[in-house]
């Protein structure tokens, strides 16, 4: 009889691992080595100066795509998917060693907290009382100051179900200048559905702000392969909020028609960059924030982003009114990151899901402040595949 011999076949080939491979757009290719058992294991990565000792985590999903997250700062130190033709390339900027991430990095792969983005003059005024936080960005508060959440070493532990993993801590009352305990937890989630779920809650014992995000430097080529001048972005908002020569909102909730900033359809990044456009000029290229065309509350579309040479792909579904798209302007040569690669301008490209900056001083802006009582609950999608 043949048959026995092959179900033996079949079997050994199921346990060693190589067995089809289903790839993002759902074809499957025969013969790819997938990880023998898709979830999550963890390894020691170092110690900090203090003597902190920091885990990293790897998340895999069935489709081998691999996600590797530590607890200093939540940061997400590679990412690895599937080009066109199946090979895996890491899409992710970042170091090779813990030491290097120490040495103050710009926010590479890392949790954002308590406020994403500018808050002008470091000053806002809740409920009547005025509050200075700490200044890090010329006389601005950026990314909730000199220790922010990206340099805090969080608490982790995997989810409950599936390839996740959830990390928490609380954010002391005074923490930068902001008052309140807060409560935090954001949680990975690696699908089968090649998708990345990122969870953001938070609870406060007194009234604070909170506007959390994630600082992820996509670059699709693989391995840094080129720059991302060639990703063809899409983003679904009619309006963008322009701001002064400082990156600060005028306020102003601008229409995107007829300006650069125009990705209503998909535009190479690098088609109108280098404009002329005063707006242009004040961000050094897209340093910006795009008001997100939304119908409800819930998770809805945003982006796509597409690397045609390789056929990455990259949706970002979220539930967050805002999207600051940062170029990677400042980025010069002089960091050095994995496998000694030097990142220079534009290598990547930060898609970060979040409120408006400088809100507290916006009215008009939907708000970011949190109350005793409330639940600070948001979430956003990215769901990698390749294009056809
Ligand atoms: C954000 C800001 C940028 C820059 C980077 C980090 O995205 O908008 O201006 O500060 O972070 O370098």
């Amino acid at each position: 009889m043949i048959v026995r011999p092959l179900i033996l076949l079949l079997l050994a080939a199921a346990m060693s691992g190589f067995v089809l491979h289903a790839v993002a757009d759902g074809q499957a290719t025969p013969g790819r080595r997938t990880p023998a058992r898709p979830g999550l294991t963890t390894h020691p990565y170092g110690k900090t100066a203090e003597g902190h000792a920091v885990t990293m985590f790897a998340l895999t999903n069935t489709h081998g795509l691999e996600l590797h997250a530590m607890t200093l700062g939540g940061i997400i130190t590679s990412l690895k998917t599937p080009d066109r033709s199946g090979a895996m390339g890491d899409i992710v900027l970042g170091f090779d060693r813990l030491d290097e991430y120490l040495k103050d990095p710009p926010y590479f792969g890392a949790i954002i907290g308590r406020y994403g983005n500018r808050i002008a003059g470091g000053r806002f005024s809740l409920d009547g009382r005025s509050y200075d936080l700490t200044t890090n960005n010329g006389p601005h508060h950026l990314h909730g100051g000199r220790k922010g959440f990206d340099k805090a070493i969080w608490q982790a532990a995997p989810s409950a179900s599936g390839a996740g993993v959830t990390f928490s801590r609380t954010s002391p009352d005074g923490e930068e200048g902001y008052p309140g305990n807060l409560q935090v937890r954001v949680s990975y989630t690696l699908t089968d559905r090649n998708e990345l779920i990122i969870d953001y809650h938070a609870t406060t014992d007194k009234p604070t702000l909170v506007n959390l995000t994630q600082h992820t430097y996509f670059n699709l080529t693989g391995d840094v392969a080129g720059d991302i001048l060639g990703h063809e972005l899409m983003i679904r908002a009619d309006r963008f909020t322009p701001v002064d020569a400082t990156l600060i909102p005028t306020g102003e909730l601008a229409p995107v028609q007829g300006t650069p900033f125009d990705f209503r359809k998909p535009t190479a990044i690098g088609a109108r960059i280098d404009q002329s456009a005063q707006q242009l000029v004040n961000g050094k290229g897209y340093d910006h924030n795009w008001v997100l065309n939304r119908s409800g509350q819930g998770l809805e579309p945003a982006v796509r982003l597409v690397e045609p040479k390789s056929g990455r792909t990259l949706d970002i579904a979220t539930t967050q009114p805002g999207l600051q798209v940062y170029t990677g302007n400042f980025l010069d040569g002089t960091i050095r990151g994995k496998g000694g690669r030097s990142y220079s301008q534009r290598t990547g490209l930060c898609l970060e899901t979040q409120h408006f900056p400088d809100s507290p001083n916006h009215p008009a802006f939907p708000s970011t402040i949190l109350r005793p009582g409330q639940e600070y609950s948001t979430k956003t999608v990215f769901t990698f595949g390749v294009a056809k």
